[in-house]
């Protein structure tokens, strides 16, 4: 009997595997694809390697503005995936190393609950394991709704997910995205400096959902100057061998492409089996409460499977938290301070409330909007100015409640933002603090001394 079967080896199991380990626990970790997951292997990795090469090619293309003449250049996208896969085996093997210093047992299988004895029982590959406690980190997958002719370009590997275009070793000429939200972005950003013709096709009237509106328009306008093509508040209504037509104000369009990427949102994986022991599953996800515990004692479900957040680095807490309440630590997960970036170039981030959600919530803020240009940093590193970045303050308590930007190094800065949020710190309190000069970060002291 093992103390602990973790069923999903993402940064959500692994990460459980590894601190449970940590604690002394006796661990046995069943995956059926790749140890690191979706985001290791087909998400947040890969896409950062192929974005940095875009980044890299982009600066050659445009030496010019910063005194630099690169006489020509040139993005070999083969040669790109190769590093990809690189870098992804690196630290698949770091996390197979971590994982047996740690002596937790890997079973390489699809792991399916059977049912209950002294513990909970897996079958993983036939072989029947049990432990006292489950960790359901099984993660989730994109969400296919049924357009016609969906399936079939599918079939056919015209269209194509996350999983199969980060492998896809040429560039399209045309490339078109259905979903501009963040996996849309990033790929469109990808293959938009990488040569392709790019067109997103979003049903929102505005790209990066839950983002900063504000943010979300900067964010197309600087896409669309580099030849990226939006159709906003566009729904796709059916795929065809070479093409995909959507409805725009009652009107259908039809748009050629060579490839077609389906990013239209993911949905939480439950593993087969689950109701056997009788845990609740709303909609695909295994509900938790904010310890990560299910309905079922003994039971707890961390990342994407949970459908709270669906983010790599949410999954990291959550699986800490679910590892802290097994061993009798008090420990929950707060969801207020949880930072999202979408590493487009410029970079987006934010973190806690946004204007609409302030509102949604009836919270009274103020807001404070400044350029990126206020800091020299980024004035020296850039050549085009449209940064901005967004502080919201509860106007009752004076306490920051988001922080959104966009511009070069959001994502590095944002922690710094999601720490003042989680610390629930006053406008006093950061008008205290020394940032290092000159950097980019800088812009939130900026912003918080403008505000009103
Ligand atoms: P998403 O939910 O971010 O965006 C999907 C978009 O597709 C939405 O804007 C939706 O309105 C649109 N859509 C849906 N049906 C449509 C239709 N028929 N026609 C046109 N538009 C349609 O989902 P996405 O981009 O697939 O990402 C999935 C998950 O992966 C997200 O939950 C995200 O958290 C995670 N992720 C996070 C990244 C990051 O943190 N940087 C990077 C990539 C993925």
């Amino acid at each position: 009997m093992f103390d602990l079967i973790v069923l999903g080896g993402g940064p959500g199991g692994y990460l459980a595997a590894e601190r449970a380990a940590e604690e002394g626990l006796s661990v046995a970790l069943v995956e059926k694809r790749f140890l690191g997951g979706v985001c290791l292997n087909e998400g947040c990795i890969p896409t950062k390697t192929l974005l940095n090469s875009a980044k890299i090619f982009d600066y050659t293309k445009h030496g010019d503005a910063y005194g630099v003449t690169v006489s020509s250049s040139s993005l070999d996208h083969a040669a790109v995936v190769a590093r990809k896969n690189q870098v992804r085996d690196k630290l698949v093997a770091g996390i197979k190393g971590a994982l047996r210093a740690g002596k937790v047992k890997i079973f390489e299988a699809e792991g399916e609950i059977v049912g209950r004895g002294d513990g909970f029982i897996v079958s993983a590959n036939g072989e029947q394991i049990e432990g006292k406690n489950l960790i359901i980190a099984t993660g989730s997958e994109p969400v296919i709704p049924p357009i016609p002719g969906l399936k079939e370009g599918f079939e056919a590997g015209f269209v194509m997910t996350n999983r199969e275009i980060l492998d896809m070793t040429t560039v399209p000429e045309k490339l078109v995205v259905i979903g501009g939200g963040v996996i849309g972005l990033e790929m469109a950003s990808y293959f938009n400096s990488a040569g392709s013709s790019v067109t997103v096709i979003e049903m929102l009237p505005n790209i990066a959902g839950a983002n900063d509106k504000e943010i979300s328009e900067i964010l197309k306008k600087s896409y669309e100057k580099k030849g990226i093509e939006f159709k906003l508040g566009a729904k796709v209504v059916s795929v065809g061998k070479d093409s995909v037509s959507y409805e725009l104000a009652g009107e259908t369009v039809e748009v050629k492409a060579d490839v077609v990427l389906a990013s239209i949102g993911r949905r939480a994986t439950a593993p087969k089996g689950i109701e056997k022991i009788g845990v609740e599953v709303e909609r695909g996800a295994v509900k938790t409460d904010d310890k990560m515990r299910t309905n079922i004692p003994g039971v707890y479900a961390a990342g994407d499977v949970n459908g709270k957040s669906m983010l790599a680095h949410t999954a990291y807490r959550e699986a800490e938290v679910a590892v802290n309440n097994i061993v009798g630590k008090k420990d929950r997960v707060r969801y207020n301070a949880i930072p999202a970036v979408i590493y487009t170039n410029p970079e987006v981030a934010g973190v806690g409330y946004t204007e609409e959600s302030a509102t949604k919530a009836g919270i009274k803020y103020k807001k404070s909007t400044v350029s990126m240009m206020y800091s020299g940093r980024y004035m020296a590193e850039n050549t085009e100015y449209d940064g901005i970045c967004k502080v919201l303050v509860e106007e009752k308590t004076d306490k920051i409640i988001g922080v959104h930007m966009i511009g070069s190094y959001a994502s590095e800065i944002i922690f710094s933002a999601a720490m003042m949020v989680e610390c629930e710190m006053r406008v006093s309190d950061v008008k205290e603090m020394v940032f290092p000069h000159p950097t980019v970060c800088e812009i939130v002291r900026e912003a918080i001394f403008k505000l009103k």
